[in-house]
């Protein structure tokens, strides 16, 4: 596994370029780079800075975000408090859990956000609702 940085939310890891003289391969492997089998792999590209997207948690869906081209912000909630983390370089990645609030703000021009997903797309497996979620984590206790 990489380095870890703790995060109060979310799992930060710093993956390691194989750097030569043509330049750079970052290699992520599932159960290896990742806690999770990654079933499903989308990005994010030509999006605007003022338009936010996220606004979401999931309710079992486990991911490692990055971007490997510009910026963007990520914030993260886990219903008790939040916490925000710049995405700025493609060994910068975070593993967000599940039941985690995510918002993204403030894409640059260039921004290529990467995702990686331990499930494949279910609606289903969504909390579109900031209040719902709430509901769902004082449940959990
Ligand atoms: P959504 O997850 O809401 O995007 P964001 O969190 O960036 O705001 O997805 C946007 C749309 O794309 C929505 O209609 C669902 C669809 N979608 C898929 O069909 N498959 C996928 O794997 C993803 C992530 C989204």
């Amino acid at each position: 596994m990489p380095a870890q940085q703790p995060l109060v939310l979310g799992e930060s890891l710093n993956l390691k370029p194989i750097a030569d003289g043509r330049g750079k391969l970052i290699a992520i492997e599932a159960l290896r780079t990742v806690p999770f089998e990654i079933k499903r792999v989308y990005y994010i590209y030509d999006v605007s800075d003022q338009e936010p997207r996220g606004f979401h948690a999931h309710k079992a869906l486990q991911q490692l975000m990055f971007c490997v081209s510009g910026h963007c912000t990520l914030i993260l909630d886990d219903g008790h408090q939040r916490e925000e983390i710049v995405l700025d370089d493609p060994t910068k990645a975070v593993i967000v859990r599940d039941m985690t609030w995510r918002e993204m703000h403030s894409f640059s021009d260039d921004c290529v956000l990467m995702v990686l997903a331990s499930e494949h797309y279910d609606e289903s497996d969504y909390i579109r609702d900031y209040a719902e979620f709430r509901r769902l984590i004082d449940v959990q206790g």
